[in-house]
């Protein structure tokens, strides 16, 4: 069969050619409940048929779990695929509510060989510090991983929920290729400073979490009362609680879009960072997560869909109204920094 692939772009400057939207892999082995291993396996070749080809893990994703899982997949379609992952965060899986955050140099190099093992690769194509540790200078850690870059261990360096400041910082000591931070219509903080930092420096911006952790497709309204106990977004307070109904109410304009679109709730978000990002001038590749083969397929669809000036202007004050952080503890994001 042979079918539309969507449109290439260059990542940074100086990255890779990917296409225009990436893949999530975190949920299929950690973070949002009981995981289906050969839908999963489906929904990663599905996706490659559809030319997505830049592949989003990172070490702390079930303690290894998701890189191991994804490495038959990559050593399969080696030449095909952009595979990024991310070092710098532990979760123990004996206590998935525990953070352990570190930047220092021995590491990073002790990192980087545990993530090519587990992957079975030899070289890592976007390698990303996951969270910034403030107290390892941003030059300590870019410098580690510049060295990798030398050593021809990895192709290009990445730095996830970075304030403007860490990632002007950071480009200075080596070329950055992309920030992989929170973006969408929920959540909006890093427009204020790292959207145009990034656009300054010609970094590419990763938006993660594109559909709002599933909220902004409708298929859940509340977290405590729906998603399983295991669930991450169980701890993230706008999704629960009072919070969650009068978020869920912030939904009806996406709705009304998506109606006179003739598509999901979900393509209208994942048009809209798309466009958003366009509109302020840079290079996007959103990074959808979905375990399943018919949703790689909607996901992918909204690459072609154009909102209107008007419709653009019906989403814009969603994002203030939002009730409740991204995270219980805001330090975990750049903007809890700024
Ligand atoms: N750098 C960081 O700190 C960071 C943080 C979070 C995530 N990430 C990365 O970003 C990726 C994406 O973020 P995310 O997974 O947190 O959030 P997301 O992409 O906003 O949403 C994922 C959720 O939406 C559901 N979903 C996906 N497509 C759907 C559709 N068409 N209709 C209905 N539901 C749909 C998924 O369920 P199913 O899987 O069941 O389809 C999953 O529960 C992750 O996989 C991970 O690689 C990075």
């Amino acid at each position: 069969m042979t079918e539309a692939r969507i449109a290439t772009v260059r990542l940074g400057e100086d990255g890779p050619e990917v296409g225009v939207q990436g893949l999530g892999c975190m949920g299929m082995s950690f973070a949002y409940g009981p995981t289906d291993a050969g839908q999963a396996r489906a929904a990663l070749e599905r996706a490659l048929e559809l030319g997505v080809t830049l592949y989003d893990t990172a070490d702390a994703y079930g303690d290894g779990d998701n890189e191991r899982f994804l490495s038959p997949f990559f050593k399969a379609h080696r030449d095909e695929v952009v595979i990024a992952t991310k070092f710098a965060l532990s979760i123990p899986k004996d206590d998935p509510t525990k953070r352990i955050i570190r930047n220092d140099a021995p590491y990073i190099r002790e990192a980087v060989e545990a993530s090519l093992k587990r992957l079975d690769v030899d070289v890592i194509d976007l390698y990303y510090m996951h969270r910034r540790d403030v107290n390892v200078p941003i030059e300590e850690t870019v410098g580690a991983m510049a060295e990798l870059v030398r050593e021809g261990k990895v192709k290009h360096l990445g730095l996830s929920e970075v304030t403007a400041d860490e990632l002007r910082a950071a480009h200075a000591v080596h070329p950055i290729t992309a920030v992989q931070s929170e973006w969408s219509l929920f959540s909006r903080d890093i427009e204020a400073k790292v959207v145009p930092a990034a656009r300054d420096l010609g970094v590419g911006l990763v938006p993660y979490s594109p559909l709002g952790r599933g909220f902004l497709t409708g298929s859940f309204t509340n977290a405590e009362q729906e998603l399983s106990a295991d669930d991450f977004r169980r701890h993230q307070p706008r999704f629960n609680g009072a919070n969650a109904a009068a978020n869920a109410a912030l939904l009806e304009p996406v709705r009304t879009i998506a109606e006179a679109h003739d598509a999901t709730l979900g393509q209208i978000a994942l048009a809209w960072v798309q466009q958003r990002a366009t509109l302020d001038g840079l290079t996007v590749v959103p990074i959808p997560g979905t375990r399943k083969p018919n949703r790689v397929e909607e996901n992918v669809g909204a690459a072609a869909i154009v909102l209107t000036e008007d419709e653009l202007a019906r989403l814009e004050p969603i994002a203030q109204k939002v009730a409740g952080d991204r995270y219980a503890d805001m330090r975990f994001a750049s903007a809890g920094r700024e």
